[in-house]
């Protein structure tokens, strides 16, 4: 055991107690930040004279040296500290002696734990919206590869209308992309530095935080001594815009899960992707889909437990919010995780674009077009409907689709119907006529696309 804090106390700490309270086992992801924001720390307090030059540059080099030996693997990150914070200071006074005993002058580890996180979480933010992006890029190019490829729109997982693949796929184009959106918002809101803080008071030492906000990439510091050590907002924030993602990512594997079956036979999961069965030689299962649905929950579960561990706690720092930490580390890896393997999974996954089409030319998808059609040639939309639906149950009846009925039999139910019927109900015409903004048609979903490919070429 080794604590920074031992001067007022006349025990040891109980081992169990010590073990609880430890925080070293996880907040040793930190060590870098910690190390770069302690660094920031000891230019600003030279700066104002605070410490010599000499002091500066030993702690400088000291601390230097405890990140090149922890990245060389010849300096372990051991139990026997309490957390990161200690660890580092303790290290540093083994190397340098008494200038080392000086790097926590004005500050306290509230603020250098928000510090530490926050610096932690802005890197995180650009490498998950990398991720996204990437997401994002196989999207655009199945939408580019796809203008053409017709298949059934579902609603209540009931065939409805017929889209395209390019105009399904779209539609996860503009989740994902605000989900960058909100990792934007997030990385703009949080970006102001706690470091000068203190405990929750600030201090009688004249610090300068612009400056180490300057120096460490932040648009300034934050305006409330008390709210820098105990806002985690960012951290609420960012495991809500993952849960987002994550539901982002659920919806679209049940969809190739449902997709993989074999009544819909409409994508083949490359084999790299997929996963057999310990008994069942003929299976080959969309596990990947289903993990990614399946770590839904967690990411869900960590926001609930951050949310519920805030909403008692009074100003300022208190002790519960180390458990901040675990949850988000967990809830990172998972999402970086499923980002990662759904990318992969879905650029091998092959569209059966015959089986697509066939299923949307059987599923009665072009009735509002039959129905649109009788609207055009003066029947009021409300008969159109009735004389569409008798028409459908003629064809359940018989087994066939719209477009195999004889003209005979458009016309024992309305005589409106004329030869040109065929081709207003036909695939091409259901499709390539929506050509509002936003809807399946190929003209349309080409504006689509080029400003998609836009907004990807913007970065
Ligand atoms: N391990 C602590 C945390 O994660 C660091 C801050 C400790 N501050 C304190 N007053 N005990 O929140």
């Amino acid at each position: 055991m080794a604590q920074l804090w031992g001067g007022r106390f006349t025990k040891e700490t109980d081992q169990l107690v010590y073990n609880f309270n430890a925080s070293i086992g996880f907040d040793q992801k930190f060590y870098r930040q910690d190390i770069r924001g302690s660094i920031a720390h000891v230019k600003m307090l030279a700066k104002q004279e605070i410490l010599t030059e000499q002091e500066r540059d030993q702690i400088i080099g000291g601390l230097e040296g405890i990140l090149s030996d922890v990245e060389a693997g010849k300096l372990r990150i051991t139990s026997e500290y309490e957390d990161i914070h200690s660890f580092v200071e303790a290290n540093l006074i083994d190397r340098i002696g008494d200038a080392g005993k000086k790097l926590h002058t004005g500050r306290s580890r509230n603020d250098q734990v928000a510090l530490d996180m926050k610096l932690f979480i802005r890197d995180e933010i650009t490498e998950l919206d990398g991720l996204v992006k990437e997401l994002l890029e196989v999207i655009e190019r199945i939408m580019e590869e796809n203008l053409h490829t017709y298949m059934p729109g579902f609603t209540h997982l009931q065939k409805a209308q017929p889209v395209t693949l390019a105009h399904h796929m779209g539609a996860y184009f503009e989740m994902f992309r605000r989900d960058r959106g909100r990792l934007h918002d997030i990385f703009e809101r949080m970006n102001y530095c706690p470091l000068g803080s203190g405990a929750l008071a600030g201090t009688t030492y004249p610090l300068d935080r612009e400056y180490t906000a300057e120096l460490l990439g932040f648009y300034g510091p934050t305006a409330n001594s008390m709210d820098s050590v105990s806002d985690r907002d960012y951290v609420i924030e960012l495991l809500s815009a993952m849960s987002t993602v994550m539901m982002h990512l659920s919806r679209f594997s049940e969809e190739i899960i449902t997709w993989n079956t074999n009544e819909y036979r409409f994508v083949e999961i490359d084999d790299a992707y997929s996963t057999g069965s310990s008994i069942m030689p003929q299976k080959k299962n969309p596990d990947i889909a289903e993990l990614v649905r399946g770590k839904t929950g967690r990411v869900y579960g960590a926001l609930m437990s951050v949310l519920t561990t805030m909403k008692g706690l009074p100003l300022a720092y208190n002790k519960d919010m180390q458990e901040d930490k675990e949850l988000t580390f967990d809830a990172l890896d998972t999402v970086k995780g499923c980002l990662a393997l759904f990318t992969g999974m879905i650029d091998t996954m092959k569209f059966r674009k015959d089986v697509m089409e066939a299923s949307a030319k059987n599923g009665f998808t072009n009735a509002t077009d039959a129905a649109d059609y009788l609207v055009g040639k003066g029947v009021p939309f409300r008969d159109a409907h009735g004389i569409v639906g008798r028409l459908v149950l003629a064809c359940i009846d018989k087994n066939c689709s719209l477009d195999d009925l004889p003209l005979e039999e458009f016309r024992s139910y309305s005589p409106v119907f004329g030869e040109d019927i065929y081709d207003a109900i036909s695939m091409k015409t259901c499709v390539e006529k929506r050509m509002t903004a936003g809807a399946p048609g190929a003209e349309a979903m080409e504006q689509v696309i080029a400003a998609n490919r836009e907004y990807l070429q913007g970065g």
